[in-house]
């Protein structure tokens, strides 16, 4: 998300005259896009700033420094405080002020800028592409389709960093896809903190065509309705994606495991391109600390998603999000989470060490557990969850799949690399001729959460 958005913010100064320096020693401009999900990022993106000031701003006081994004938004004015050397702090809703503000500042006309409003339709000004950035861009693209999440779930900083929910309009989406279609993207990843709440609450998508429920059929109860007969929003977004002509692949992230519906099971069923990944953050395996967090679902909901997305779609690739050591969290209630983790057999998860946020709820919570037991929690559980990860890696070995080519390695040119539709990185020995192909490859090993493939034994 944050990747997307710098992305657009740098498009829109490539489009106002700005150029790409290649390295921050020779930038003008230094925008650092933050996150503040983790008091870890919030640190990092001080000390990369403090950094900057020593260094970069030392030599050459004309440059210009500014903060984007979501600690931008929680911090305002007090970053400057902090940080004297900052000239910009930008919050998540005015990304696109990003390059009048400079001009204000370079020009003289204002000497620091502090903007954290809110402000109307902001939703929709995340749409500028820098497709031609470098290599891999041109194949994939992500689309912000949404800004914000209401869900409230008590340990996390979003919505006060986000704001609410508000959605695009499914015409303006489809336009921006079919223009990156139209520039040789093949994949594109929907984007925004809830998507499976896409459409249903405010922003320009509310009062267009997006009908949150089609009209229910008039049939006696005893008749199987099939589920795609009610589609979400989202749902309904999917299908009008999947109409493009060109497009390939879609993908996105990130889902909310109450949004999962029997629609959107039904939707990887139906779609074709709607590839066979998804991810599923679960945060816990216990019931009473999910409820504690606010989630919205209880474990056997949960494990009842898998269960279906499994049955629509065998080799579908799952991974998923995991907070350990939230507040009250007992040694019972980790296993729990460490008996989930071994039941659904996650193909890789995202392992979060409880971290303190300001203004959410759970921060305040009795029984906050120690750093060191969330250290040990947090190695236990990384240790089973790459433990089976491995194991699924392995179980690749000699099967054939379609990756889509994005380019060549950033660590060997020599090779290039392309994702199966699961989500799985494949390198192989390619060159300038298999870019933006699909292909078939056959995995002959695998490294860590990489597999290997030979593209000669299937495409010759
Ligand atoms: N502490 C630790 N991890 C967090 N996440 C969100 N808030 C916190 C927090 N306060 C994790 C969740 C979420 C991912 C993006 O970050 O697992 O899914």
């Amino acid at each position: 998300m944050n990747e997307r958005d710098s992305e657009a913010v740098a498009a829109q100064l490539v489009a106002k005259g700005y150029t790409l320096a290649p390295s921050e020693k020779n930038a003008d401009v230094i925008l650092l896009n933050t996150c503040s999900v983790r008091d870890f990022a919030e640190k990092k993106a001080i000390g990369k700033m403090q950094n900057l000031a020593a260094d970069v701003r030392k030599n050459r006081p004309e440059v210009v420094l500014g903060f984007l994004g979501c600690m931008a938004q929680s911090r305002g004015r007090e970053l400057i405080d902090k940080l004297p050397d900052v000239d910009l702090v930008l919050g998540t809703q005015k990304f696109h002020r990003a390059a009048e503000c400079l001009d204000e500042i370079i020009t003289g006309a204002r000497e620091k800028i502090v903007d954290v409003a809110e402000e109307e339709n902001s939703e929709a000004t995340i749409r500028e592409h820098l497709l031609n950035g470098s290599a891999k861009t041109s194949v994939s693209a992500f689309v912000s389709i949404m800004q914000g999440c209401n869900q409230r779930c008590t340990f996390c900083i979003v919505p006060f960093t986000r704001g609410e929910e508000r959605s695009r309009t499914i015409p303006d989406i489809v336009a921006e896809c079919r223009e990156l279609v139209s520039r040789g993207v093949k994949e594109i990843t929907l984007l925004g903190q809830i998507v499976t709440s896409y459409g249903r609450r405010g922003g320009s998508g509310r009062g267009t065509k997006v009908e949150s429920r089609a009209p229910a059929p008039l049939l006696p109860s005893t008749l199987d309705l099939r589920p795609s007969t009610i589609k979400s929003p989202f749902v309904q977004l999917l299908d009008a994606v999947h109409e493009i002509d060109g497009l390939e692949r879609i993908r996105f992230t990130s889902p909310h495991p109450k949004g999962y519906g029997d629609d959107l099971i039904d939707a990887y069923a139906r779609l074709p391109k709607l590839v066979e990944s998804a991810h599923l953050p679960v945060q816990s395996g216990s019931d009473r600390v999910l409820k504690l967090m606010h989630r919205g679902y209880a474990r056997k909901r949960f494990l009842g998603i898998i269960e279906k997305l499994r049955r629509a779609k065998p080799d579908i690739g799952i991974t998923t999000d995991i907070i350990v050591g939230f507040p009250g969290e007992t040694e019972t209630d980790f296993e729990e989470t460490l008996s989930l983790a071994r039941e659904v057999e996650f193909d890789n998860a995202y392992i979060f060490k409880y971290s303190q946020r300001r203004d959410t709820p759970a921060a305040e919570m009795p029984d906050q557990v120690p750093q060191k037991v969330r250290e040990d929690r947090n190695r236990r559980l990384l240790e089973l969850v790459n433990g089976i990860a491995a194991r699924k890696y392995d179980a690749f070995i000699g099967r054939q799949v379609q990756i889509l080519v994005e380019g060549p390695s950033r660590k060997n040119p020599a090779r290039y690399t392309g994702r199966t539709r699961c989500n799985r990185i494949v390198l192989f020995d390619g060159g300038a001729r298999h870019q933006g192909r699909l292909m078939d490859v056959k995995i002959t090993r695998t490294g860590s959460f990489t597999l290997y493939g030979d593209p000669a034994i299937m495409n010759l």
